[in-house]
């Protein structure tokens, strides 16, 4: 049998992860959303790729939570993405609505499923899915960290002119401005980037990173990043589903781990069948351990306005 994905908002991050996955052949997917129609046609479109693609998964869009029943993974894109001049913040108020009532119709119908939300502001989103579900913490958890290591990879790899396949790097905390790329934690074929590039050039790129996110909004101007955030989602979904026991920054709930207790941060996990199977504790130095709290100041601030 199929491992079943939904994906719950069928508009551009959803629609690509879901195309992603049916490439890989990851499992059959249900695309949701409340607009009548889109998800429908998206969905038959995406089936139709199957003969030019050769996957064999199905495709179904739908506004029918019914359709999502027994999924083994559940991912939350729906929402509003930014406008320029926003920040993930000015996102809270109408996400807030939505993520809460996309969760109740997926814990109705997918009691035993692993969510991995991707909403912004995805440090509060994910812990309101967190509340709404009482799901355990290893099943609920929220992609960021794939995507902005993704991100501080590329521009390492840019700067070096090396293969993109070579470069590794490690983005944890918040989903923000104050998110710590740790060039300590970043190679390129094992050599640590402190190595290769100057403090200058590693700063600027940290500085391009942690402003990632904004810097396609304002080339876009009509919606945020939707084929790399696509990627870090399916990445998630198939170490999950193929039990690949991936290490990946991922936003965990943390409970006494970093010193920290009772929100989610982006932390380097193990990925397989049971979701968040074990969060890895890296030592920090005293410069990196200051910018993660203040990274985790942060994360409070925001959920103390949901
Ligand atoms: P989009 O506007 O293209 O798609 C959002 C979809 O959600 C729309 O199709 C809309 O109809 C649907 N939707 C709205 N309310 C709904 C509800 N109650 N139930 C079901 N569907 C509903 O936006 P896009 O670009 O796909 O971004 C989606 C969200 O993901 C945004 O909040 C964005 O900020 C966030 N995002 C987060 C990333 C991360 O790294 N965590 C990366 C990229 C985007
Ligand atoms: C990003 O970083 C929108 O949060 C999303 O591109």
């Amino acid at each position: 049998m199929h491992n079943k994905i939904t994906i719950v908002g069928a508009g551009h991050v959803g629609a690509t992860a879901a195309q992603l996955a049916a490439y890989r052949e990851i499992g059959d997917i249900v695309l949701v959303d409340i607009a009548e129609g889109i998800p429908q046609g998206k969905g038959l479109d995406l089936q139709e790729s199957g003969p030019l693609e050769y996957f064999d998964c199905s495709l179904i869009g739908t506004n029918n939570y019914e359709d999502t029943a027994n999924s083994d993974v559940v991912v939350i894109t729906a929402g509003v993405p930014r406008k320029p001049g926003m920040s993930r913040e000015d996102l809270l108020n109408t996400n807030v609505k939505i993520v809460k009532s996309v969760t109740e119709e997926v814990v109705k119908y997918s009691p035993e499923s692993i969510i991995i939300v991707v909403s912004n502001p995805l440090d509060a989103m994910v812990y309101v899915t967190k509340k709404v579900s009482g799901f355990p913490k290893n099943r609920v958890m929220g992609m960021a960290g794939v995507l902005d290591s993704a991100r501080f990879r590329a521009f390492i790899a840019m700067e070096l002119n090396v293969s993109m396949e070579d470069t590794q790097a490690m983005v944890l905390g918040t989903h923000g401005d104050l998110m710590v790329p740790l060039p300590r934690y970043s190679t390129v074929s094992g050599i640590s980037v402190t190595e290769l590039l100057s403090k200058e050039k590693i700063d600027s790129i940290i500085e391009r990173t942690r402003k990632g996110g904004g810097e396609i909004v304002s080339l876009l101007k009509a919606g945020s990043a939707y084929y790399a955030p696509g990627s870090a989602i399916v990445q998630m979904v198939e170490s999950i589903l193929r039990d690949k026991k991936r290490i990946l920054p991922c936003a965990a709930y943390l409970e006494g781990e970093y010193g920290i207790t009772g929100i989610f941060m982006g932390v380097p996990v193990k990925l397989g069948r049971k979701g968040v199977e074990e969060i890895i504790e890296i030592a920090l130095t005293d410069e990196e351990k200051t910018a993660f709290m203040k990274s985790a100041d942060a994360v409070k601030n925001t959920i103390k306005n949901l």
